[in-house]
């Protein structure tokens, strides 16, 4: 599978052809800095929760490229209001079968208001399930004993995880949450983008290297195989 990061905890997969594109955050997001938001396709956007730099170019990314949005029904309601119409409600539980690969929505401890007021309800993280692969999109949250329910429903190729701490786990927790989702492949997220959430990236890769994983840190604007 093609993974191309576009800085914080918004990057894009691509699975038999589609591209989902996941928590659009560009205007604002000083580490997506020269990434032209124009040239930013996607035929899914998957939401993790309504915190500005996860939903702050969602309306403007779906109304250009016709992406079918995916995010808890109160974030789909809100998109609504503004005048987008293809959405998909999910909460937790799923699985959803979209044809490219099977989603289910789980746990994320955290919070998620949207940027005016609204209510967002629940944070969410996601697991998908294909034909050319299985990973896990933590979103924003803790270390959660959650976590460990993911090996029952599949074997993860790799997981994406935030790693900047304060507002979510940092990486010793990210590394921690790899052994209770069994999977040594991590691509860390959610961190140096802002004063609170920079982290030593070379004590962070060691954390992973001395259990005999990977933690893959890509640049903003580059695309790897995973
Ligand atoms: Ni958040
Ligand atoms: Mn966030």
């Amino acid at each position: 599978m093609q993974f191309t990061y576009y800085g914080h905890a918004t990057f894009a997969v691509i699975i038999q052809g589609k591209t989902i594109l996941f928590d659009p955050f560009f205007t604002g997001n000083p580490s997506a800095n020269g990434i032209d938001v124009d040239s930013i396709k996607a035929d899914y956007i998957f939401i993790t929760h309504g915190h500005g730099d996860h939903v702050a170019d969602a309306l403007p990314v779906a109304k250009k490229t016709g992406a079918l949005v995916v995010a808890a029904p109160e974030i789909v309601n809100w998109l609504n209001k503004q005048g987008l119409e293809k959405l998909h409600p999910i909460n937790h539980g799923g699985p959803v079968d979209f044809g490219f690969a099977n989603v289910r929505a789980v746990n994320a401890i955290h919070s998620s208001g949207l940027p005016d007021g609204s209510y967002g309800a629940n944070p969410l993280g996601f697991v998908f399930t294909s034909k050319e692969g299985n990973f896990y999109y933590a979103g924003d949250t803790s270390l959660t004993m959650d976590m460990q329910l993911l090996p029952y429903w599949t074997k993860l190729d790799f997981a994406v995880l935030p790693i900047g701490g304060n507002y979510t786990m940092d990486a010793a927790d990210a590394a921690i949450a790899s052994d209770f989702i069994q999977c040594n492949k991590v691509i860390g997220v959610h961190y140096n983008t802002f004063d609170l959430i920079k982290i030593d990236t070379h004590k962070a890769t060691k954390l992973f290297a001395d259990k005999g994983k990977t933690l893959l840190l890509p640049k903003p604007g580059t695309t790897i195989n995973v």
